[in-house]
């Protein structure tokens, strides 16, 4: 039978969702959507052909068409949505950041270890190609033990929605840290094999959001808005097993980037990088440093699109999807060790204790 989703949520992600779930007909059928503001949720409808606008999230939760509730609203309203939808016994895409913090995402940990339905959280990057064929490289041991790596993602000037929910910290729970940062942090920690994070060192900076520079051209400023949170972010995280990571990312930076993000995993035997749609894999032969390229294939399908098909098939089959509630709470701890760094100038000791 096919998984009936029901999307919360019809602004920019809704709208991926929409498109992407609504190509993967034969494995399920977008049964509802709905937003805060229902003449969005309604055009949305008609432009997918979605039969139902239930007129509020909980209506959709509770609906009897809905198997699996995908969340895209502010980070503010994650863990209280998605803790609902899995008590209701739906499974749930959970858009990232999982939680505005790690003690909302806790919740949602807790909620989704009570239940057996899939909990996934939306990391589309470990789908893209260069990084599938990393992995693929890794796992086979060719880079042997990673001992550092380097991940990030500078945008030159790119503040996304000056004033809306994402500058507002009791919104979005933070600046490009937690926008962007939780996209690299996840794919980093993915690549390097999952290790634990048990400590972090960090600053955060505002230096342009609040003299209303570096504005890009994602969502509409409101200038009458509030802009609260980083603009950049530099850390260094370090492992139980010794290795280390070091995260820096910005929405604006008077610096020398392309705008790209990127991975470098350095391992004992071999090393790789990810750069967008482009990589290499690095090692030495007959006392020579070898470099292999790597790119996307042309025609490659969206990484989106394996996502979605990634959460149909954990729910047909009883997978448990790569990117977990665990894997989205180690992320929002992290987050949250960096600030704490940032606001008291010391390092800081991750606290696993659930
Ligand atoms: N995976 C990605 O690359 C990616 C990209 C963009 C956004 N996101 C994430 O998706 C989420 C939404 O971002 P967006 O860019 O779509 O924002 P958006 O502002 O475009 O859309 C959010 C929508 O949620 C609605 N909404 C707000 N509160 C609600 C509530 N309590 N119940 C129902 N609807 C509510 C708003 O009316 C709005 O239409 C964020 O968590 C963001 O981090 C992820």
């Amino acid at each position: 039978m096919a998984v009936r989703i029901g999307i919360i949520g019809a602004g920019n992600i809704g709208s991926v969702h929409a498109s992407q779930f609504s190509q993967l007909r034969d494995a399920c059928e977008i049964t509802a959507i709905t937003d805060l503001y229902v003449p969005l949720a309604e055009q949305r409808a008609a432009e997918f052909g979605i039969p139902g606008v239930p007129e509020s999230p909980e209506a959709l939760i509770q609906s009897p068409n809905v198997d699996a509730v995908i969340i895209g609203v502010p980070n503010q309203y994650h863990a209280e949505l998605a803790v609902r939808a899995i008590e209701a016994g739906k499974h749930v895409l959970l858009e990232k950041p999982m939680g505005i913090n790690a003690a909302a995402a806790k919740q949602i940990l807790k909620a989704s270890q009570a239940s057996d339905k899939v909990v996934m959280i939306g990391h589309q990057m470990r789908w893209e190609s260069v990084p599938m064929q990393i992995k693929e490289q890794i796992d086979r041991g060719e880079l042997g033990r990673i001992y550092t790596a380097k991940t990030g993602w500078f945008r030159r000037k790119g503040i996304p929605g000056w004033g809306t929910w994402f500058t507002r910290m009791d919104q979005s729970g933070g600046g490009p840290l937690i926008d962007i940062g939780v996209h690299m942090l996840d794919l980093a920690l993915y690549l390097m094999g999952n290790p634990k994070p048990v400590s972090v060192f960090g600053s955060t900076y505002a230096e342009f959001g609040p003299k209303r520079k570096g504005i890009g051209t994602w969502g509409k400023p409101n200038w009458s808005g509030v802009y609260d949170v980083e603009d950049l972010a530099t850390a260094m995280i370090k492992m139980e097993d010794g290795s280390t990571l070091t995260l820096e990312v910005s929405w604006a930076v008077h610096m020398d980037t392309d705008n790209t993000p990127f991975v470098h995993l350095m391992g004992t035997e071999g090393g790789a990088s990810y750069r967008g749609a482009t990589g290499k894999l690095l090692t030495e032969k007959f006392d020579k440093p070898l470099e292999t390229p790597l790119s996307r294939p042309e025609n490659d399908e969206s990484e989106r699109l394996r996502l979605s098909r990634h959460f149909i098939d954990c729910i047909l089959t009883g997978k448990r999807p790569i990117t977990s509630a665990l894997t989205g709470y180690t992320n929002n701890l992290v987050l949250d060790a960096i600030y704490e760094s940032s606001r008291t100038g010391h390092e800081v000791k991750l606290d696993w204790n659930l």
